[in-house]
């Protein structure tokens, strides 16, 4: 199939607002492939950490950002991430990784640096994907994007929840601050801010049940 034949689901929103699991869902759904942009800043962090780079220093991540040697692997257990061979799928997870993930992807030079290896996961039958920018710059042409969003309050709490689940105790308060100030960073930089296509169905999920979302999602796609 011709690369600009292939559809793709652009599924935008802050973090917390329920993306990565409706855009898992529709992915299966579809038997599309999957884009899970966010972690690719994430292990960018780790990986960052790893080999002992400052966050800030943006020509040394900027190398790191076009040879990084990342591998995601579906089993059993949904997306596996492996970073230089070694399995960094809980690891990216923590609320420190993703505010470390914000602060690497707020620079230009590292975005323009991961482009090309996002477009590149375009493959037939279709690509659904999650993020903050897949239906403003990476997949402008995408004929299927949706921005979910939720207030502040609703998604600290879903992130307190999820974090119960898997075992980890947090503080509601500090999430939800955490949870601003990453909005904040992811909306106000200058490249690829975190804002709605103007072609984008915008869904707010506050009041909404995950099957509600992806009921919606799946008639905008059939
Ligand atoms: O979706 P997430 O929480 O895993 O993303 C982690 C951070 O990565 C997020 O705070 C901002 C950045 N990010 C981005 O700048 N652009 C994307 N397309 C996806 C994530």
């Amino acid at each position: 199939m011709r690369n600009h034949l292939i559809p793709v689901l652009t599924i935008d929103g802050p973090s917390g607002s329920g993306k990565g699991t409706i855009a898992q869902r529709m992915a299966q759904k579809l038997g599309w492939h999957y884009l899970d942009s966010g972690a690719i800043y994430r292990v960018l962090a780790v990986a960052a950490m790893k080999h002992h780079i400052d966050l800030a220093d943006t020509a040394q991540l900027t190398t790191l950002a076009s040879n990084l040697d990342l591998n995601f692997k579906f089993d059993d257990q949904g997306l596996k991430v492996l970073l230089e061979g070694e399995n960094v799928t809980d690891t990216i997870r923590t609320e420190q990784m993703g505010n470390a993930a914000s602060k690497v992807a707020a620079q230009p030079a590292v975005r323009s640096a991961l482009l090309e290896r996002q477009r590149d996961f375009k493959q037939a039958p279709g690509l659904v994907t999650d993020g903050r920018d897949m239906g403003t710059v990476v997949f402008e042409e995408a004929p299927y994007k949706v921005f979910l969003t939720a207030n502040s309050t609703a998604r600290a709490e879903r992130r307190y929840k999820q974090l119960k689940e898997k075992g980890i105790e947090s503080i509601l308060a500090d999430l939800t601050r955490e949870i601003s100030e990453r909005d904040e960073r992811d909306s106000q930089r200058s490249v690829a801010p975190l804002c709605a296509a103007e072609d984008a169905l915008v869904l707010d999920s506050t009041a909404l049940t995950i099957e509600e979302v992806y009921t919606q999602v799946l008639a905008l796609v059939s």
